[in-house]
């Protein structure tokens, strides 16, 4: 590769930028878009090399495998066998939701995207800009999180920017995104097992499929040792500074992300962001990842996070949590 990479470019959503988004997918370009949960960097899912460039523009071990995005359930039949139970979750597409499945053999999947697995994730993105672009495209884009890796996601086009520019082609800005933290991953091989708490909360969930959800083994609560789904390194939401969970005060020079109406006792000589002064998840998700950036970008070198309640969209914002808090690999 040269060492110059792309000039990369950001369009406001449109149609020319969308026009612009399908030429430069199908000549095996990159481009970043925003869906309702984070940002991601997508690639035509049927072209290898495509996919090797979006390995190499992230800076992704390439153990770690992508997600299929379609704009449809027809499309994600031709591409994975859906157990009854996929069927029903199947029912909360278009959504926060990311289906592993197994993958039959022959579909138009570069192995690289899948890394070489006999199983593939899928996902029907809500965002009106995924869906049309999907729409446009015809096929399926393979899209991880649009930020360099081991970086915390990007919930703007700015976000994505200050992670890949030069790296990638093309970024159409739709704002921020609303949920703010990433799909939730359930593998539906046998029974269903949830692997990466998300965006779609595990009571909606489990209302759909009338049963419990199980966590995969390791997955969720052993985030710090051991990669899960493959590639789920513990440390991969990690910011620069170091953070220090369940935080009840704060140190001189530490920085406060704060939650609910009673910041912990601080020495306001650090920066104080708080994800929802009205204590609301749904609020706090969708400012977990730019409070993030913006406390690690104050130049403290710790971040004290207070408690944050395991319930609703709780469970997913303090996965990320722990998973930024784990020692670095
Ligand atoms: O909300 C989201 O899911 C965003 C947006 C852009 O769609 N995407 C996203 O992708 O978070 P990424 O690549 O950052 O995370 C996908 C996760 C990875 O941890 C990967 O290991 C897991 O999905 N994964 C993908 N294919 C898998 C498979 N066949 N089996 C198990 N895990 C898989
Ligand atoms: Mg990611």
């Amino acid at each position: 590769m040269s060492s110059a990479g792309p000039t990369t470019r950001v369009l406001p959503a449109g149609a020319a930028a969308l026009a612009e988004a399908v030429r430069c997918l199908a000549a095996g370009g990159l481009v970043a878009f925003p869906t309702e949960t984070v940002y991601g960097l997508g690639a035509d899912a049927a072209n290898g090399e495509a996919v090797a460039r979006l390995y190499a523009a992230k800076g992704r071990p390439s153990f770690n495998p992508l997600i299929a995005h379609v704009d449809s359930m027809e499309a994600a039949r031709r591409l994975a066998h859906f157990t009854p139970a996929a069927e029903r979750l199947a029912s909360l597409w278009p959504g926060p939701l990311t289906l592993v499945l197994r993958k039959p053999a022959g579909i138009r999947i570069a192995d690289l995207a899948t890394a070489g697995l006999d199983s593939i994730a899928l996902r029907v993105p809500a965002h009106p800009l995924a869906r049309e672009l999907l729409q446009e495209f015809g096929s399926a884009i393979v899209a991880p999180s649009a930020n360099r890796s081991g970086h915390v996601s990007p919930t703007t086009a700015g976000h994505v920017l200050a992670d890949l520019q030069g790296r990638i082609d093309l970024i159409l800005d739709g704002g921020p995104t609303k949920v703010g933290v990433e799909s939730t991953i359930i593998a539906c091989l046998d029974e269903p097992l949830l692997l990466r708490p998300g965006g779609l909360q595990r009571e909606a969930i489990e209302r759909t499929l009338g049963a419990a959800l199980r966590d995969a083994p390791g997955a969720v609560q052993e985030a710090r040792n051991a990669p899960l789904a493959p590639g789920m390194l513990a440390s991969h939401y990690a910011p620069k500074a170091s953070l220090r969970l369940e935080a009840t005060s704060v140190a001189s020079g530490e920085a406060l992300l704060a939650f609910g109406p009673t910041p912990v006792p601080h020495p306001r000589d650090g920066p104080v962001l708080n994800l929802s002064p009205l204590g609301d998840l749904v609020e706090a998700a969708a400012n977990l990842f730019a409070h993030l950036r913006a406390l690690d970008a104050s130049g403290a070198k710790a971040i004290a996070v207070m408690p944050i309640p395991r319930d609703g969209l709780g469970e997913a914002i303090n996965d990320r949590l722990a998973r930024a808090a784990a020692p670095r690999r």
